[in-house]
């Protein structure tokens, strides 16, 4: 399995379990048997709304001996309604409670975009704070709180734009591991990882397989599906693989981590196999060709009138 490694020497493996939209009642089973299969990276947000599920699929794994708490690698995020320096700690401290672990191995600012106390997704300007009240470095400072009290082993961001990693960058002490952002095939985001590796920031693919059970508000007409492009299924034609696995490899092979979403056991040990594939260079040209510059995850939901994260800057 390739991992990806920290300055501290600490290695992350590269294939993660992603958990969001991962129901609770189905997610603990997937998180179990990920683990059985072979997953040591799982990715979680208390936003999900199934952190406890998650936690207990960790329990009864390390209870059952599969693993220890230091075999995994568990990501978690802090929520936008907690950006506020003196609020980090506190909802960190929820996640820990609620995945039933006294650490986490990675930690990242789930956006940047700020949200009144108690608001999970916003209804109208009003539930926002502005970046220039609870500005991304007060947040930082927060988060290099949990660094230094030894509650987080790194520290990064999800979802920055080159800008926004700028000011993180220009003014921590602790600098942000890892950018973790929507990338697969339709949205490679090469500039962005360049701009990352000549940063030494890692870089995780969310929605790799394109996320196709996402909430049908969260969808346009007409998207292009990634699992059925004709092009990546004659690539997994080749290999005698499914799409799924040929998107997964391609993530591996760019050097990132990936963390596809599965609650199905079959599909989860498909995903796991797919580190054993090694794509050609003439297949990774052709993929990287397809370039269609396509957003799954939009942030559209940060783009309401009135407020001061305009849409149009958002990924700039
Ligand atoms: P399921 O959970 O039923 O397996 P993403 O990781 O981009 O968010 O995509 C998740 C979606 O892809 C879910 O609908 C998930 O369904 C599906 N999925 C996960 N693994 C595979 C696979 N190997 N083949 C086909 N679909 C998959």
């Amino acid at each position: 399995m390739k991992t990806l490694a920290y300055k501290n020497g600490d290695q992350m493996p590269a294939l993660g379990l992603g958990t969001w939209k991962s129901k609770p009642g189905e997610v603990e089973k997937a998180v179990y048997e990920a683990i059985k299969i072979g997953f040591r990276h799982i990715d979680c947000a208390p936003i999900y709304g199934n952190e406890s599920e998650v936690g207990e699929g960790i329990k009864k794994a390390i209870n059952e001996g599969i693993v220890s708490r230091e075999d995994l690698w568990i990501t978690s995020k802090l929520w936008n309604d907690s950006h506020r320096r003196e609020d980090v700690i506190p909802a960190l401290q929820n996640t820990l409670s609620d995945l039933q672990v006294d650490y986490l191995d990675l930690y990242l600012i789930h956006w940047p975009v700020a949200l009144k106390k108690g608001v999970g997704f916003p209804e109208s300007s009003e539930d926002f704070l502005s970046l220039d009240e609870v500005p991304i470095t007060e947040t930082w400072e927060g988060m290099q709180d949990a660094y230094r009290q030894g509650l987080v082993k790194h520290i990064g961001v999800s979802n920055f734009n080159i800008n926004k990693l700028n000011e993180i960058i220009n003014e921590c002490k602790v600098a942000p591991a890892i950018n973790q952002v929507e990338m697969h095939p339709f949205l490679p985001q090469n500039e962005l990882l360049n701009f990352c590796n000549s940063h030494d920031i890692h870089m995780t693919a969310y929605s790799p397989l394109g996320s196709g059970d996402r909430p049908e508000k969260m969808k346009k007409d007409n998207e292009p599906t990634l699992l059925e492009h004709e092009v990546i299924e004659s690539i997994a034609n080749t290999h005698g693989c499914s799409t799924a696995q040929v998107l997964i490899a391609w993530a591996l092979e760019r050097g990132t981590a990936v963390i596809p979403k599965s609650v199905n056991k079959e599909r989860i040990q498909q995903n796991f196999n797919a580190s054993e594939i090694k794509l050609k260079q003439d297949e990774i040209d052709t993929i990287n060709a397809l370039d269609y510059e396509y957003r799954f995850v939009d942030g559209e939901a940060w783009d309401l009138a009135g407020n001061s994260y305009e849409a149009s800057k958002f990924w700039d």
